[in-house]
């Protein structure tokens, strides 16, 4: 667990996110509606569609960067239980109800880690497979994020993502998350362009209103 270094962004969204009440009821509820709000579907299914791209890939370790409460770092690790997933997040509180949980479920091959995205603590391509779910649009420079993700992965490594793309129309309310609380949205080109510059290419992704979930290389 490495302590915060000065510099660290917090965001308010983020301070929101670390509060108690929300580290609390953040598997049952907050996740899940936040989803179903950006998605209309239900979040069992966004499951099942990262499961479905953590299947493909190849043995070595996986790494669940900004795991939060480790929502998907425990399926991952169920699923391929001959490898270790490495839960990284840099909220204290949300990785203390990581620990929690994992001791309470079936994954024994779960480490958690605590450092930032954008300087992670690993050599260069530790890793098989990245998962990052619900964070790259909440990071202060998902630029610097997705170099390190790069750095980290060994070739022909992947990494799964599920984010948010900028609604068309929102009477705005997008506006008032991103000015006021630093919760972000990509536009679909933005997103491509930031991939693009740190050579990953798109392979498979699934679109649902807003929420938008992809495989790249
Ligand atoms: C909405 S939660 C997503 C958690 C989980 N991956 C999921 O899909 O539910 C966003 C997480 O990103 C983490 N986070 C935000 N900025 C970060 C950074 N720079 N480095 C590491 N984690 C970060 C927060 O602490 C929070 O736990």
């Amino acid at each position: 667990m490495l302590g915060g270094r000065p510099g660290e962004v917090i965001t308010p969204f983020q301070r929101l996110m670390q509060t108690p009440a929300i580290v609390n009821i953040y598997e049952k509820f907050w996740r899940r509606l936040g989803y179903y709000i950006a998605s209309s579907r239900n979040f069992s299914d966004e499951m099942q569609t990262v499961l479905r791209f953590g299947a493909s890939r190849s043995s070595g370790l996986t790494l669940d960067l900004a795991c939060g409460t480790g929502i998907f770092s425990r399926p991952l690790a169920e699923q391929l239980g001959d490898s270790i997933v490495v839960g990284l997040d840099m909220s204290w509180p949300m990785l203390n109800r990581a620990r929690k949980l994992k001791e309470k479920g079936r994954a024994e091959n779960i480490l958690f880690v605590r450092a930032t995205a954008f300087s992670l603590p690993f050599g260069d391509s530790c890793f098989s497979y990245v998962n990052c779910c619900g964070a790259l649009h909440l990071f202060d420079r998902p630029d610097l994020a997705l170099r390190e993700i790069r750095r980290i992965l060994a070739p022909g490594g992947s990494l799964c993502v599920q984010t948010t793309l900028r609604p068309n129309r929102s009477a705005g309310m997008a506006y008032f998350l991103e000015r006021f609380i630093r919760f972000g949205f990509f536009d679909e080109n933005e997103l491509k362009n930031l991939l693009k510059l740190q050579g990953f290419e798109i392979e498979k992704a699934e679109r649902h209103r807003i929420s938008y979930t992809f495989l790249a290389k």
